[in-house]
């Protein structure tokens, strides 16, 4: 796993075009896998929300639609030109005025102990230098009894994983250095993806990591999968 700085400079590169490569490369089913996150979310009430490694924003304000104006949502990330991307989307959006993004690195959050009811991660976790450091912040940072939700691409099994596997290693890369004029940032996508734990892999790490009622639900012919989990 690349460090951090050197993730934070691939996606400082990928910035400008990074929804859109987002949306086409998944066929439009990134919205439906966010409005998933914020769906589960949303059955937990949570006063105050962070969502890690926010990037452009997406899940947050997919949050601050469905929680409304009394939930307390924030988007951190470690990227300068993702939060600026998301920074300008926040000004076309006058229901998600009182969202604040901020500079933030998952591997050492600027929160304190037991402050936050709900954390999202989106796509972030695989990008993690040190995943065990990070979901040890996560836990530390959550009220005892708050949830952690990680929305991140999975093994996808059967007959749907070769399937998948010759999209991300050959088309991907192919299609997003068109969309994007960055293709090595889509093979390191096809790469840490495919070398992504699985998701009863994951749940055991999420444990391990001391989390309770850690849960999981496949998504997208099981390429993404939605972890939840309880501290
Ligand atoms: C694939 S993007 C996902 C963005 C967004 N969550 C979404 O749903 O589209 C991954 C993001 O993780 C961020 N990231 C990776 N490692 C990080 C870390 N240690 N701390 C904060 N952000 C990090 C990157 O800067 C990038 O914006």
């Amino acid at each position: 796993m690349p460090e951090g700085p050197v993730i934070a400079e691939m996606f400082s590169g990928i910035a400008p075009r990074y929804d859109l490569a987002n949306h086409v490369l998944s066929f439009g089913m990134d919205f439906g896998w966010r409005q998933r996150l914020a769906d589960a979310v949303a059955a937990k009430n949570p006063p105050v929300v962070v969502d890690l490694a926010t990037g452009s924003g997406d899940v947050a304000f997919a949050l601050k639609k469905k929680l409304g104006a009394g939930v307390k949502v924030s988007g951190l990330d470690f990227c300068r030109p993702m939060l600026e991307v998301a920074e300008r989307k926040k000004a076309k959006l006058p229901s998600a005025w009182d969202i604040s993004f901020a500079f933030g690195d998952c591997l050492n959050l600027p929160l304190a102990d037991n402050s936050v009811d709900a954390l999202t991660i989106a796509w972030g976790v695989r990008n993690l230098a040190d995943r065990p450091r990070g979901f040890a912040e996560m836990r530390r940072v959550l009220r005892p009894g708050g949830s952690l939700f990680v929305l991140e691409n999975s093994q996808p099994e059967g007959w749907a994983r070769p399937l998948c596997r010759f999209y991300m290693n050959a088309f991907m890369p192919f299609a997003a250095g068109l969309l994007t004029g960055k293709p090595d940032a889509y093979r390191y996508l096809a790469v840490s993806s495919s070398g992504f734990p699985g998701r009863e892999a994951l749940a055991a790490e999420m444990t391990a990591a001391g989390f309770t009622r850690v849960r999981y639900e496949a998504l997208g012919l099981g390429a993404v999968a939605l972890h939840e989990a309880e501290k």
